[in-house]
C-alpha cells in the first residue's frame, strides 16, 4: 500500500480541483439559464398563443414543444428550421408574420418536408436553433438563406425571392423547363437561343472556347478575379457583371457582348451558380442527365442543311456559330457573322484575304481553329474554296433580286 505523501498528484492541485469544480457548477448554471434565453423557446410560447387563440386550449396543447428537426440520412440534413417555423402545415395561419405562417402548400405536395427538409431548397444552416445563424449572415457560414431579405442585398431587379431557384435547380438542372423556377427557366430559353454552347460545354454537351460550365458554380468565390469589378465582390456580382460586359472584368476574352439587361444578366448568374456537383443523392434529381436533346424540328432543320449546298459548314461545325444564308445554312445562335459575304467583309475589316486571315486568324477565331476546330492545310483550302462559292451565290441572288427576276437556279 502505498503512503498518502507518495500519491502522484502533487497538493497544489487541490485548490485547483476545487477551483475547476466550482467553475462547472457556474458555466452548467450559465448553459442553463442560456438555454432558456433561446429565442425559438419565446417563437413557440408566442405560436402556441395563437394557436389558442384561434383554435382552443386543446388544440394548442397539440403544438410539439421543444427542439424540433427533420433528419435526412439520405442528404446527411439534420433541418431544425421547424423549431421556429411551427406553422408550415396548419390551415388559418396563411397572412400571419413569420415564423408563425403557414406555409405555402403547393411546393409541399411535391416536396413533402419529411423527404426534402428546408434547406435543400431555401438554404440556411440547418442545425441553427438561433434566428442569426440559421438565417445567417454569420462567419464561416455555408450556405446562406437564400430569401427575399438577400434578394434585396443582391438588388434583384424582378422577384426579391428568387434567389432560391438556384437550389431548386440543383435538382431540376436537367429540365427544360420547371413550374414555379421561373428566372431560371428564363436564363435556360437565353442559353439555348444565344449559343452558348457554341463555346461552353453544359451537362457533357458543347463546344471547348471557353471553359467547362457544368460545375461552374462550385468555383469558391475566392478564385474570381474582383480586380476591374466595382461594387459587392461575390460571385453573384461577378457573373452579373461578366454578363453585361465581358470584357469589363476579362479584357482579353472572347466571349461576347450579348447586350444583356439586369434582369437577363441576373437569371443567368443564378443559372450558373445553380450548376453545381449534386449535394444530393440521385433519386432526388428528376430528368436523366444530359436530356437537353434536340427539338425534333432542330434535327430536321439540321439534317436538311448538312444534305443542302452549305453542307460543308454544318459538317464542319461552322454552323454553330455562323449562318451562310447564301447557302441555306441558319446557325441556332448566330454568334459570329453571315460567311455569305466573308470573302468581302474580311477584306473591308481587317484589311487582309481571306486565305490570310485563315491562315492567321485573329479573336474568337484564333481560339476556334486552335482549340475546337483544328483545319488541316489541304481543309483550310476547302473552307477558302467554300467560302468563296458561298460568295459568288450571294452575288448571284443579289443580281437576281436587283433585276427582279429569280434565275432557276435559286428558286425552290
Ligand atoms: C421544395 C422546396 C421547398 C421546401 C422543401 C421548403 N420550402 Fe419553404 N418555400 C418554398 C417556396 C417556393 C416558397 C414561396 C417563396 C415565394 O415565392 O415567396 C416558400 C416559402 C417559405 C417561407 C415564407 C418566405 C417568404 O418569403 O415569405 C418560409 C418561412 C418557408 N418557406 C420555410 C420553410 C421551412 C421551415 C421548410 C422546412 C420544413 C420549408 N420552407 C421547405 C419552397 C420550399
Ligand atoms: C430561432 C427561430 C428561427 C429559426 C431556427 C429559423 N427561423 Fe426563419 N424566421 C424566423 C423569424 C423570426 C422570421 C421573421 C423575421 C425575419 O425575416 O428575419 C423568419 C423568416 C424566415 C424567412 C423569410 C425571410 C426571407 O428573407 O425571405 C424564411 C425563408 C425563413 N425564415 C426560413 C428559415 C429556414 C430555412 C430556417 C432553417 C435553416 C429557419 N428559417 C430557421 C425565425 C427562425
Ligand atoms: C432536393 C432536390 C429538389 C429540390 C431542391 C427541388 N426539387 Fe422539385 N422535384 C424534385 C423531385 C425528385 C421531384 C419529383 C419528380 C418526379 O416525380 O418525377 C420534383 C418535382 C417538382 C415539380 C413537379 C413536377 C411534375 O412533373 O409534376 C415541380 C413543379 C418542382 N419540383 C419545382 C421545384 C421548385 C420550384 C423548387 C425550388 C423551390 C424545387 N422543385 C426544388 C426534386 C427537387
Ligand atoms: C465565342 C465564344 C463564347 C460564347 C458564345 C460564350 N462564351 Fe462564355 N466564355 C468564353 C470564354 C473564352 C470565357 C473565359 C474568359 C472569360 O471569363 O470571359 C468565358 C467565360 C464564361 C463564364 C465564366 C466561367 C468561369 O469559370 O469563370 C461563364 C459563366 C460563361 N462564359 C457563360 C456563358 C454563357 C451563359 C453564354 C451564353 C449566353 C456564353 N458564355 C457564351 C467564350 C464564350
Ligand atoms: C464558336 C463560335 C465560332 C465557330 C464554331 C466558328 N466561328 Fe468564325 N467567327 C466567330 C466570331 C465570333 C467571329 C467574329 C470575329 C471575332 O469576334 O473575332 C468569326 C469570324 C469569322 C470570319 C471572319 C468573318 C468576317 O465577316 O469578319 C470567318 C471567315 C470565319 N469566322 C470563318 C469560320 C469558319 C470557316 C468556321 C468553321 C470552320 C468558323 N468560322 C467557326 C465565331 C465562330
Amino acid at each position: 500500500m502505498e503512503k498518502r505523501t507518495n500519491s502522484p498528484y502533487p497538493r497544489i492541485d487541490r485548490p485547483v480541483l476545487a477551483v475547476v469544480g466550482v467553475l462547472l457548477v457556474i458555466s452548467t448554471i450559465l448553459f442553463a439559464r442560456n438555454d432558456r434565453e433561446h429565442e425559438w423557446r419565446w417563437y413557440q410560447a408566442e405560436f402556441k398563443r395563437l394557436v389558442a387563440e384561434k383554435f382552443g386550449p386543446d388544440k394548442a396543447k397539440t403544438v410539439p414543444a421543444g427542439l424540433q428537426q427533420i433528419w435526412i440520412p439520405s442528404m446527411a440534413k439534420a433541418d431544425r428550421c421547424v423549431t421556429c417555423h411551427q406553422a408550415l402545415g396548419w390551415k388559418g395561419f396563411e397572412t400571419a408574420d413569420e415564423p408563425y405562417r403557414t406555409h405555402p402548400p403547393e411546393i409541399l405536395k411535391t416536396h413533402p418536408p419529411e423527404t426534402f427538409g428546408c434547406t435543400s431548397c431555401h438554404g440556411g444552416q440547418g442545425w441553427a436553433i438561433d434566428r442569426e445563424p440559421a438565417h445567417g449572415p454569420i462567419e464561416h457560414w455555408n450556405e446562406p438563406l437564400l430569401g427575399k431579405q438577400m434578394g434585396e442585398e443582391y438588388s434583384l431587379s424582378d422577384n426579391k425571392a428568387a434567389l432560391m431557384q438556384m437550389n431548386c435547380n440543383v435538382c431540376h438542372r436537367y429540365e427544360r423547363e420547371t413550374k414555379g423556377a421561373e428566372a431560371i427557366n428564363h436564363a435556360k430559353k437565353l442559353v439555348n437561343e444565344k449559343g452558348c454552347r457554341g463555346c461552353h460545354v453544359v451537362n457533357g454537351r458543347g463546344g471547348t472556347i471557353g471553359p467547362d460550365l457544368t460545375f461552374v458554380g462550385d468555383k469558391e468565390a475566392e478564385q474570381y478575379e474582383y480586380g476591374r469589378l466595382s461594387g459587392q465582390k461575390t460571385s453573384f456580382a461577378w457573373h452579373v457583371a461578366h454578363f453585361k460586359d465581358p470584357r469589363a472584368l476579362v479584357t482579353e476574352t472572347v466571349m461576347p457582348n450579348f447586350n444583356f439587361g439586369t434582369k437577363d444578366a441576373q437569371a443567368l448568374a443564378m443559372l450558373v451558380l445553380s450548376w453545381r456537383k449534386s449535394p444530393v443523392p440521385a433519386a432526388f434529381i428528376p430528368g436523366v442527365p444530359d436530356s437537353e436533346p434536340q427539338t425534333q424540328q432542330e434535327k430536321a432543320d439540321e439534317e436538311r442543311m448538312k444534305n443542302g449546298p452549305g453542307g460543308w459548314f454544318v459538317k464542319t461545325g461552322c454552323f454553330v456559330c455562323h449562318s451562310v444564308t447564301s447557302l441555306g445554312v441558319k446557325s441556332p445562335a448566330q454568334i459570329g457573322p453571315d460567311l455569305s459575304t466573308a470573302v468581302e467583309d474580311v477584306q473591308s475589316r481587317f484589311g487582309r484575304t481571306l486565305d490570310d486571315f485563315l491562315r492567321e486568324p485573329t479573336g474568337t477565331m484564333s481560339v476556334v481553329l486552335s482549340r475546337q476546330i483544328i483545319l488541316s492545310p489541304e481543309e483550310k483550302a476547302v473552307a477558302l474554296q467554300k467560302l468563296r462559292e458561298a460568295y459568288a451565290e450571294h452575288e448571284k441572288q443579289k443580281a437576281a433580286a436587283e433585276t427582279k427576276t429569280v434565275p432557276v437556279a435559286a428558286r425552290h
